[in-house]
This record gives C-alpha cells, sequence and structure tokens, in this order.
C-alpha cells in the first residue's frame, strides 16, 4: 500500500493504513484533557496521530506552541477541506498560534494553475470562507509560498539531507515528473519547519492537521527535522538515557552545553564520555527524553543548528461523496459547497446516498445503517454538535424508527442554516482579508 497525495484514491480502511505507516492511534485518552473537545476529535473523524502528547503537554503546561496547515488552492472549498478548518479555528480558540500556507507553488506545479489564477482561488474560495467560519485575525498568518522567502529558502537547504532515492521511493517521481512538483514536498517542508524560526516564534511544538493523504510530507519533515538537530536524545540498548551530539566537529563544545543545561535542570548524575559524543544521563527517565530533547533543541541555534522539534501530526479521514464515491471538487453532485444556495445544498441531499432499505416497510422492520449513509455522515461531521442527540439519531435509525425522507430533510434545514449564515458572513470578509494575509 502506499499513500500518493496527488492522486484521488479513497482510503477505506483507516485502521490498516495506521498501522501499516506507524501512525498513532487517536483515542480518548488523546482528546479527554483538552478544554471543550471539538466533534471531530470526540467522534473518531480524527483517527490518527503522531506525537500528539507534546501538543497536549504544552497545552496543559500553557507553554506556546502552534499549527501550521495548509490548503491547495484548486477548484471550489467544500464541506471536506471545512473540517481541517473547523479543527484550526478550534485549537485557536485554546490558545494556539496559527498559521496558514497557501500552497500556490504547489497548486501551480502539479495541478496546472497558473499563480494569479491560484491567489484569486484561495482568497474568493478559502480565505473568505475561513473567515466567514470563525477564524480570528489575532495570531494568525494567512501567507502564499510564492511570496514567502523563509520557507523558500529552508526549503532549498533542509533539501539536504534528503536523496533522490528516498523522493522516488516515497512519492514515485520518474523522469517524466517536473522540477517543481518534485520540489513541492520540500517546499512543503519549509511550510511545516519554518514557523520553528526565531522570525516565527522560536522553537516550540507544532501540530499540523491534516487528512492521511498528507502522511508522506508528515514523514518526510519529521526526518528532515531530526536529521538537521545536533542532538540526539534516547533510550540505548541497554536502558541508559543518553545524550548524543551528532556532528563531529565542535564535539566537546557541544557536551559541555549539554552538561550545563542538564545540571541546571538538576540532573546530577551525569556521565560523560567524550569518545562516544555522548553523556549518559543516569537519573533521568523515559517519561523524561521529551523534556530533555526540548532543553537542548532550544540551545541548538547557539550552534548555528536549527533545532528544530519534529513536528506533530493529525490526521483525519476524508468525506465520502453524496453519492457515495469519494467528494470531489470535480463531480458537483459529490460535495457540497460553502458557496452554495441552500437550494442548491437541498438538492444534493435529497439525491445523496443514505443507508435506508428499499422500502418503507422493511426498514420499520429491520431498521438503516448509519455506518453506510452520507446524510448520517454530514450530522456526524458538520451538523450535530450535542452528542446525545447524534446518538439518538443512530439509534432511531438502526431500530427503524426514523424514515431517510425525514431524516434529508431535517439535514437539509440545517444545511441551509449553515449556508445561509456563511454566505452572510463571507459577504462581511472582503474587507477583512489584509489582518489576515500579510
Ligand atoms: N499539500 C497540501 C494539500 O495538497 C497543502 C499544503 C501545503 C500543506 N503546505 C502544507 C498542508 C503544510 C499541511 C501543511 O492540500
Ligand atoms: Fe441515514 Fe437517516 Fe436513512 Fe438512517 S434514516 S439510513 S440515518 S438517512
Amino acid at each position: 500500500m502506499k499513500i500518493d497525495p496527488w492522486s484521488s484514491s479513497t482510503y477505506q480502511d483507516y485502521a490498516r493504513l495506521r498501522d501499516e505507516f506507524g501512525i498513532e492511534a487517536f483515542t480518548e485518552q488523546e482528546w479527554k484533557h483538552l478544554p471543550n473537545p471539538h466533534r471531530l476529535l470526540r467522534r473518531g473523524v480524527v483517527f490518527g496521530q503522531r506525537d500528539f502528547h507534546l501538543i497536549n503537554k504544552a497545552i496543559q503546561q500553557q507553554s506556546p506552541w502552534a499549527i501550521l496547515t495548509g490548503l491547495m488552492p484548486s477548484g471550489k472549498m467544500h464541506l471536506g477541506h471545512k473540517m481541517i478548518i473547523d479543527e484550526v479555528i478550534y485549537y485557536q480558540s485554546i490558545g494556539a498560534d496559527i498559521f496558514i500556507a497557501v500552497a500556490d507553488i504547489e497548486s501551480y506545479g502539479t495541478r496546472g494553475y497558473t499563480l494569479k489564477q491560484t491567489k484569486t482561488l484561495a482568497v474568493e474560495e478559502y480565505i473568505k470562507n475561513y473567515i466567514a467560519l470563525g477564524l480570528k485575525p489575532k495570531n494568525c498568518h494567512i501567507y502564499f509560498q510564492s511570496k514567502n522567502q523563509d520557507v523558500k529558502d529552508l526549503s532549498i537547504l533542509l533539501g539536504k539531507k534528503v536523496n533522490w532515492s528516498q523522493m522516488t521511493a516515497t512519492y514515485g517521481f520518474n523522469g517524466q515528473t517536473n522540477m517543481t512538483h518534485v520540489f513541492s514536498p520540500l517546499i512543503q517542508t519549509g511550510d511545516i519547519l519554518h514557523v520553528q524560526l526565531e522570525k516565527y516564534g522560536g522553537i516550540r511544538p507544532v501540530l499540523v492537521p491534516v487528512g492521511v493523504d498528507q502522511d508522506p510530507h508528515i514523514r518526510l519533515s519529521r526526518d528532515i527535522a531530526k536529521s538537521h538537530r545536533l542532538y540526539n536524545v534516547m533510550k540505548t540498548k541497554d536502558g541508559k538515557i543518553g545524550v548524543f551530539v551528532k556532528p563531529d566537529d565542535g564535539v566537546e563544545e557541544l557536551l559541555d552545553n549539554a552538561e550545563e543545561l542538564l545540571k541546571m535542570s538538576d540532573f546530577t548524575n551525569l556521565k560523560r564520555i567524550t569518545d562516544y559524543k555522548a553523556i549518559y544521563v543516569q537519573d533521568a527517565t523515559e517519561q523524561q527524553i521529551d523534556a530533555i530533547d526540548q532543553l537542548l533543541a532550544y540551545s541548538e541555534p547557539k550552534f548555528d543548528g536549527y533545532g528544530f522539534i519534529a513536528p506533530s501530526a493529525t490526521f483525519h479521514r476524508f468525506m465520502t461523496g453524496l453519492t457515495g464515491e469519494k467528494m470531489s471538487s470535480s463531480k458537483p453532485e459529490s460535495a457540497i459547497f460553502l458557496t452554495d444556495t441552500p437550494a442548491e445544498a437541498k438538492k444534493k441531499i435529497m439525491h445523496a446516498k443514505t443507508g435506508g432499505k428499499v422500502s418503507l416497510e422493511e426498514q420499520k422492520r429491520d431498521g438503516g445503517n448509519p455506518d453506510d449513509c452520507m446524510i448520517y455522515e454530514l450530522f456526524l461531521y458538520h451538523l450535530i454538535e450535542d452528542d446525545s442527540e447524534l446518538q439518538e439519531i443512530y439509534s432511531s435509525c438502526r431500530n427503524g424508527e426514523r424514515m431517510c425522507g425525514h431524516c434529508k430533510k431535517q439535514a437539509a434545514e440545517r444545511m441551509s442554516e449553515i449556508l445561509e449564515d456563511i454566505a452572510k458572513k463571507r459577504d462581511a470578509a472582503d474587507n477583512k482579508i489584509d489582518q489576515y494575509v500579510k
């Protein structure tokens, strides 16, 4: 199995995908300590994560952390795209700095848009809707890849630690792939890591919420972040916690620095073995590895390093299209666009695939199947906030009390309220764009 970020495949078996790529599960453990956990987190829509514990810890300790995500301007914004921004708005409400990359270079390189077209699309379709959905200007930075010199510089410099065979193995590039496309994962790495540069708030945990198709980019960014580190903190085979210096130059200085920092953090039982470029922290436990790693990361810029903390990620499921296939901008009947009128949305909802039975009698007798129903999915992802109300819909469908016609009407009504509200706020967003895009 391979994840291709540019293909249109759908993923059915999320648990298998997770296990195959070493993504961790996102369970109640992860969300239960968050303030007012968002419905997408509570309901298993966000199903996987990498290093989410770093984010949880930053939230609990009220230390700085940031969100970075990106949008690829191509086609119209639909409910599937809305999911990410719903998640981002939630994180903004609990104190994260927000960065949003407009992937105009990627869109240019992989989808064939001009930069001018991507700009119009990004503003009209995405940014205005983001504002309408409730994204606030405070601590929020939206930028275009093509306009951000720091992102571009980083992507070129960070590319040093990846080679061509890694790129072809990960992405299947070949002799025909154009170079802007080839370069786009490195630019995305630049997006993800640049927020830890001094100028953008410095070294800190960063969460990247994405669809699971983006995992190859997440792995690449994490690998690159780690390979540029000057220190590596790990548990050795014989169970000791060791700090290892990675470069071969300046080893003494780096060891001195680590020793000093460790002592200041009350680790006293240190054993330094300069030949191994190592300090064993004999009074540290495995649980303290992250803290030691961060402590050392902060000091790396003094030695010309970046000190990037490997970015964390959450992965959400995709929405199924209303027709039962993939939700896609190129199939308008499969998706509800945020610019649809209530009447257009209603029509799509009325034609949607449900988990209902062929006849009313049969449905009353055997019940419907909400687990395979696009209307239920709309409720779950977007339309119903209250968990007990959702639960009620689920069970009344299962036990045959609820009929699809009624259900669709209910969905259409709620959808229309949301769309009207967004339309109103979108019009008002026109003159606010400058507060977000600098
Ligand atoms: N590649 C992403 C997409 O296809 C867009 C993107 C660009 C992105 N940079 C990013 C996503 C950084 C997350 C983080 O939608
Ligand atoms: Fe779906 Fe509602 Fe029909 Fe159940 S009753 S299958 S939830 S549309």
